[in-house]
C-alpha cells in the first residue's frame, strides 16, 4: 500500500470519510500543498500530526471539503426552476419536500426558500439541507453573509430577504426557519425518500466516476416518481436513462422509473 492509500485507510478509520471516492489527483494536490506548508514530508507524517493536533485535523477537513458557494449561483438555472420546474411540481403536489444535498454554508437552500416563497407560502414546503462539514452547517445556521456571496442575487430579492448589519447581510427569519440543517455524508449515510426535488450542485465534480454513478441511482431512489434532480452547471448527466431519469431542461432531470 502506498503512502496515500495508507492515509486513505487511516482517515476512513478516524472519520468515516472515504477519500478513495474523491478524484485522486485533485485531492492529493490539495492535501499535499497543505502538509508541505506545515513542513511535513509525507501523508504518513501528516496523519500522525493530525492525530496530535486538533487544529491541523480541522484544517484537513476544511481543505478536503471545498465550501465555495453563493446565492442564486448560475442565475439562469434558478429562473428555469422558478418559471418551469417548481410550477409543475406544485401542480402535482400541494406540499413539496426538497433536499439541498451538500449545501455548504447555506446559500443554496436559502435561495431555494426565497424562490419557492415567490410562488407559494413557505408552509407548503419543507427544505432539508445537508453537508458533511459541520463548520459549514454552523455558519449556515447563523445566516450572515458578505456582499460577495450575494453578487448574483437579483437586487429585488436582496432588498426583500436581507437586512444589512455592518458589513454583513442577515437573512430573513422566515427564510431561515424554512430550512432544516443536518450533517450527512453523501457517500456513506442513508438517504431519506419521497423527495419532490433534490438539488445537488458542485460536489459531484469532486467524486470518482463510480461514486457519481452510485449517487445517481441513490438520488433516483430518493425521489418520488416525477421528482426532479437539479445538478450543477458543469455536471450534466450524459446518459440519464441509465439511472432512471430523462432530461427535463439543461441540468434538470426527471425521475421516470
Ligand atoms: C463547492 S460546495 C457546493 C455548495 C453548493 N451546493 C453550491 O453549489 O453552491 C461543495 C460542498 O460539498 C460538501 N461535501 C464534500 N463531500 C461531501 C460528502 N461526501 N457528503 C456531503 N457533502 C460533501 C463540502 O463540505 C462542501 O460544502
Amino acid at each position: 500500500m502506498n503512502d496515500y492509500q495508507q492515509f486513505i485507510e487511516n482517515v476512513k478509520r478516524k472519520t468515516g470519510i472515504d477519500l478513495s471516492q474523491y478524484k485522486e489527483a485533485q485531492m492529493k494536490r490539495r492535501l499535499t500543498s497543505l502538509y508541505e506548508k506545515r513542513g511535513l514530508k509525507s501523508f504518513q507524517q501528516f496523519f500522525q500530526e493530525m492525530e496530535k493536533d486538533e487544529k491541523l485535523f480541522h484544517e484537513f477537513l476544511d481543505r478536503m471539503t471545498i465550501n465555495v458557494s453563493e446565492f442564486y449561483r448560475n442565475a439562469k438555472r434558478w429562473e428555469v426552476l422558478e418559471k418551469k420546474i417548481l410550477p409543475k411540481l406544485l401542480e402535482q403536489n400541494r406540499h413539496l419536500k426538497i433536499w439541498s444535498a451538500a449545501c455548504s454554508t447555506g446559500e443554496e437552500p436559502y435561495t431555494l426558500a426565497m424562490v419557492v416563497s415567490k410562488l407559494v407560502p413557505l408552509a407548503r414546503v419543507s427544505i432539508l439541507a445537508t453537508d458533511i462539514d459541520e463548520n459549514a452547517i454552523a455558519r449556515a445556521k447563523i445566516g450572515m453573509y458578505t456582499e460577495r456571496s450575494l453578487q448574483e442575487l437579483p437586487e429585488e430579492m436582496k432588498r426583500k430577504f436581507f437586512t444589512k448589519e455592518g458589513m454583513y447581510y442577515k437573512i430573513d427569519e422566515k427564510i431561515k426557519r424554512a430550512v432544516t440543517f443536518k450533517k450527512h455524508n453523501l457517500l456513506a449515510d442513508p438517504f431519506d425518500r419521497q423527495f419532490d426535488l433534490i438539488v445537488c450542485r458542485n460536489v459531484l465534480i469532486y467524486f470518482t466516476e463510480e461514486a457519481k454513478e452510485r449517487l445517481y441511482y441513490k438520488f433516483n431512489q430518493a425521489l418520488r416518481p416525477g421528482g426532479i434532480l437539479f445538478v450543477g452547471s458543469t455536471e450534466q448527466i450524459f446518459n440519464p436513462g441509465l439511472y432512471g431519469f430523462e432530461m427535463e431542461d439543461t441540468f434538470f432531470y426527471r425521475k421516470i422509473n
